[in-house]
């Protein structure tokens, strides 16, 4: 090699490496999901927000014809752990979704007790 080959090819290294290494650092931050282990906000309304995500994606299904039957504050606290069971791991509602949203909310609200608040 003579001195300009060497030259380039120092360079050219060079370039590689800075441009391996910005790529690296410049890597964004993942948008967190609410994680399972975050803590829960103490003050999650049944009114507010667990009936009306219920009504919209369970009751369809569990509103009487199926067990549990979901139409009624003490049919859903009585169904507490079983509810939160299925929803957590996404096998309810069963042929639908919620998102990671609906399924802290309602984790949160039956770790709180299933308050009928
Ligand atoms: C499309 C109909 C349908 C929808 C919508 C639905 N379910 Fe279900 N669910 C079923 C059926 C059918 C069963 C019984 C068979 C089974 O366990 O898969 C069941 C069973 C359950 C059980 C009892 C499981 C056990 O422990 O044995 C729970 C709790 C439950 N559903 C909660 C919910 C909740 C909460 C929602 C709304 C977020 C929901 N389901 C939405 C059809 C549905």
């Amino acid at each position: 090699m003579n001195t300009i080959s060497k030259i380039k090819y120092i360079l050219a290294i060079l370039v590689f490496s800075i441009t391996f290494f910005s790529c690296e650092n410049n890597v964004e931050e993942e948008t967190p999901i609410i994680g399972r282990d975050e803590p829960c906000d103490p003050d999650i309304s049944f009114v507010a927000k667990i009936k009306p995500i219920i009504d919209g994606s369970c009751i369809r299904c569990h509103g009487g014809s199926q067990a549990p039957d979901l139409r009624t504050y003490a049919g859903i606290s009585n169904n507490a752990a079983r509810i939160k069971t299925q929803v957590v791991n996404r096998t309810m509602p069963q042929g639908g979704s919620l998102t990671n949203e609906q399924i802290e909310l309602i984790r949160c609200w039956i770790e709180n007790g299933a308050l009928n608040n």
